[in-house]
């Protein structure tokens, strides 16, 4: 599909091939999964299927996953839902206390308004510190006695700041206070481990992560109480009223999976755990970035490509991939051997007399 210069994947991504055929589901297995036929059972199989597909991309079991009609919903439910079900809307209820960052989606800072203006909660909004990030120790200098739910999003959907989630979330679980999370730009972006984060709820949307639009889903931990958004009949475990777009679920379920390969592939799961690695793409990348971001890479000159055959495309890639990543003089010519060892002398790149094929240095 050609998408014209198309970069803006904060606001949503294209479908991919694999979503695409999941919602060709659509033409088949239309029954609805609540009926008691052969049909239905068929539809309640790809539900199940997009359940563990989606699990296993946020690490969590796949009884702990609801599906959505997107990240908005999925936040309302959650705060809302969180708050209801520790009764801080009773007329005779105490008013609660919620923080959420001042940099937060739409869909959560306007619930927030919506808990002062309806239920007379007091509200919170921490200011990020220069660098974007909301820090656990600011979220402890605001906690109150009445304090019921904190929510911090995972990445900012305008900035992309990584939030300290996990730090939040362990100074929240010694407080039995409900930490959210609205991880609708993290998930299928990054590695998202909602068993290492440690948050209660997690909000996420498959059109962030080449998905259709319309559909996504939150985290719930298990032993978390939640009270319906949805009621109606008794669909999600009788969670969320409302029959199951069984095809947008189940091609949200294969973006998860097909996301999942990718990501593995750009990188291990170092990036956001801050290991040092030296095997994945993006370990490469934020070593060379200093490099990457100022110089493009060359292109490979036609005379080393037509001195050695073996001197291909990938292999000039890889090469100052290594270079760069290893903070190494950039020498091309380490890639025609099959050393990849770099050679921290001139470089034929640079050097005229390497150029034209004699040694050098
Ligand atoms: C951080 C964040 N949260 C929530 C949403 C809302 O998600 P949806 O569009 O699926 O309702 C968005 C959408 O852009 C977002 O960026």
């Amino acid at each position: 599909m050609p998408l014209h210069g198309y970069f803006d994947y904060n606001a949503t991504t294209p479908v991919c091939d694999e979503a695409v055929q999941a919602l060709r589901l659509a033409e088949t297995e239309f029954a609805n999964p609540s009926g008691k036929y052969a049909l239905a059972k068929k539809a309640k199989e790809a539900l199940a299927l997009a359940r563990e597909q989606v699990a296993r991309m946020v690490n969590s079991g796949s009884d702990e996953i609801a599906f959505t009609s997107g990240g908005t919903e999925a936040n309302n439910w959650a705060i809302k839902g969180v708050l209801a079900a520790q009764g801080a809307f009773g007329r005779r209820a105490e008013p609660a206390h919620v923080i959420v960052s001042a940099i937060e989606h739409a869909s959560v800072l306007e619930v927030a308004s919506y808990l002062e203006r309806i239920f007379d909660c007091e509200v919170t909004r921490l200011k990020p510190d220069a660098e974007g990030k909301v820090s656990a120790s600011t979220v402890a200098a605001a906690l109150k006695s009445n304090t019921r739910l904190v929510s911090v999003m995972l990445v900012n959907n305008e900035v992309g700041t990584l939030q300290p989630v996990r730090q939040i979330a362990a100074l929240l679980r010694e407080r039995g206070i409900h930490f959210h999370v609205d991880g609708v730009q993290a998930v299928g972006k990054i590695h998202v481990d909602v068993r290492e984060l440690g948050m209660d709820t997690m909000s996420f949307a498959a059109h962030k992560f080449y998905g259709p639009k319309g559909v996504g889903g939150l985290f719930v931990r298990r032993g978390v109480r939640l009270e319906p958004l949805l009621h109606g009949g008794g669909q999600e475990g009788g969670t969320r009223g409302g029959t199951e777009a069984v095809a947008s679920i189940a091609a949200m379920g294969a973006a998860a999976e097909a996301t999942q390969r990718m990501l593995r592939k750009w990188c291990c799961g170092c990036r956001d755990s801050g290991r040092s690695c030296a095997g994945c793409w993006s370990s490469a990348f934020r070593a060379s970035r200093s490099t990457v971001l100022r110089i493009r890479m060359p292109r490979r000159p036609t005379h080393l490509a037509s001195a050695s055959p073996a001197f291909g495309l990938r292999r000039w890639r890889r090469c100052w991939t290594r270079c760069t990543a290893s903070r190494s003089r950039w020498d091309p010519l380490a890639a025609t051997t099959n050393s990849l060892r770099c050679r921290m002398s001139c470089s034929p790149w640079v050097c005229p007399r390497r150029r034209s094929g004699a040694r050098c240095g």
